[in-house]
């Protein structure tokens, strides 16, 4: 036996948004005064009343083991949440409480995928789908949600990759990094699909809260008795409620799945934290307050940007309606020439921004849009018309 690694880890790309965010805050650290829009988390402090019952548990000594998939407690704030915000009727045995979204993602495509079973992705995409799918030995299929369609992906396209070996399509709404909000019609459209297909929809709801300008934020599994049982519901509290650090994820799904997660998970990593459960436990049954001051400051942000870069040269964006980003077409800019050579890719045009005007945006590549990148208004006001004011001078330059 030589000392070779795993060829599938060896797959794995290094997620680039957390490159970008390293670079802005290594320039930051040799003093440069560097506006960075990558952030992909709220910039608030997680609400006090929060905090407070997290304290209280390790003062209490709730620092010990609990179930592995979770407190019971937490899965019936996660099921009464569910049921008020969703309309969704889940049951404490179909809930898995996991360390963030993210694992909770990872838990559902190990719970669900054989080798060679196809995940289709509609792009652009959150860039760890496909990593995790690839980790769950599934294979990414990916549909092009152009600008021209909102971002967002049509039923004849998904139907036009659908294959004998479709095992599930994943849904972001609110998404990252579009911004886009599916409407009821479209879901209802997509749920079709799904049932006709007789596939899994895994329904990344990360950002549920976050939708602005009067929409409503649907979940696909509300929409009839035969999407509900082929959806997983992910969620959690990273993003609604300014907890990124605490690991909180959580899934809605058939019990049957909730009990093969649960398995995995209590061999991976047993429960998740207890003091971040409690804490999660107040996020949810807790006053919303905090949460409805944030979206209001969010929603002020996202419209001085989104008004601000519609004025802007050669580059263009639609109206985010969700989440905290906003989605920017290179198109023109791309074509242009910066220092003698033709800009050519968002990477070029974030490393130009980065180097020369201390500005870090995401190049969107890797979110399958290369001539993209993506601006987060998870920063203040201030911040975000300094950075503005350098991106529209960069524009002007070209
Ligand atoms: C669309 C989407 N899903 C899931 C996650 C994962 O969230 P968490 O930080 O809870 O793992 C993120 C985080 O950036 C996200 O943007």
């Amino acid at each position: 036996m030589s000392l070779t690694l795993s060829n599938k880890a060896k797959k794995v790309k290094p997620s680039s948004t957390l490159a970008i965010t390293a670079k802005a805050k290594e320039l930051k650290a040799q003093g440069l005064d560097v506006v960075g829009f990558g952030a992909g988390e709220p910039d608030f402090n997680t609400p006090e009343n929060i905090n407070k019952v997290a304290i209280e548990a390790i003062e209490s000594g709730f620092t010990k083991y609990t179930p592995a998939s979770g407190t019971n407690e937490l899965k019936e704030a996660v099921c009464r949440k569910f049921k008020e915000f969703n309309k969704l009727n889940y049951e404490p045995n179909q809930i898995v409480i996991s360390n963030g979204g993210k694992h909770s993602l990872t838990n559902v495509f190990s719970a669900i995928l054989n080798p060679g079973d196809e995940v289709i992705i509609p792009a652009p995409y959150w860039l760890s789908y496909p990593e995790i799918v690839k980790l769950a030995d599934g294979v990414p299929v990916f549909v092009r949600g152009g600008k021209e369609q909102g971002y967002k992906v049509t039923v004849e396209q998904l139907q036009a990759v659908t294959t004998d070996k479709t095992k599930a399509l994943i849904l972001n709404t609110p998404n990252n990094p579009t911004g886009m909000i599916y409407t009821r019609e479209e879901l209802e459209a997509i749920a079709k699909y799904v049932v006709d297909n007789d596939i899994y929809v895994v329904s990344d709801e990360m950002y549920e809260h976050l939708v602005y300008n009067g929409n409503e934020h649907v979940s696909i599994a509300s929409l009839g008795e035969e999407i509900y049982k082929r959806t997983i519901t992910v969620s959690g509290v990273s993003k609604s409620y300014a907890m990124t650090g605490w690991r909180i994820g959580y899934t809605g799904s058939s019990a049957e799945i909730a009990k093969l997660m649960s398995s995995i998970q209590s061999h991976q990593t047993s429960n998740p934290n207890s003091i971040a459960q409690k804490a999660t436990t107040e996020a949810l049954n807790g006053p919303q307050d905090t949460v409805l001051a944030m979206v209001k400051e969010f929603d002020k942000r996202r419209q001085y940007m989104y008004n601000r870069i519609s004025k802007m040269p050669l580059v263009d964006a639609l109206e985010p309606l969700g989440a905290f980003y906003v989605f920017i077409d290179l198109g023109e800019a791309l074509k242009k020439e910066y220092k003698g050579k033709v800009i050519g890719t968002s990477a070029e045009f974030a490393r130009i921004l980065i180097e020369d005007y201390n500005v870090a945006v995401i190049p969107c590549a890797d979110f399958g849009f290369d001539d993209h990148i993506r601006l987060s208004y998870a920063i203040s006001l201030e911040q975000i018309e300094k950075g503005l004011d350098r991106i529209e001078s960069f524009l002007k330059s070209l």
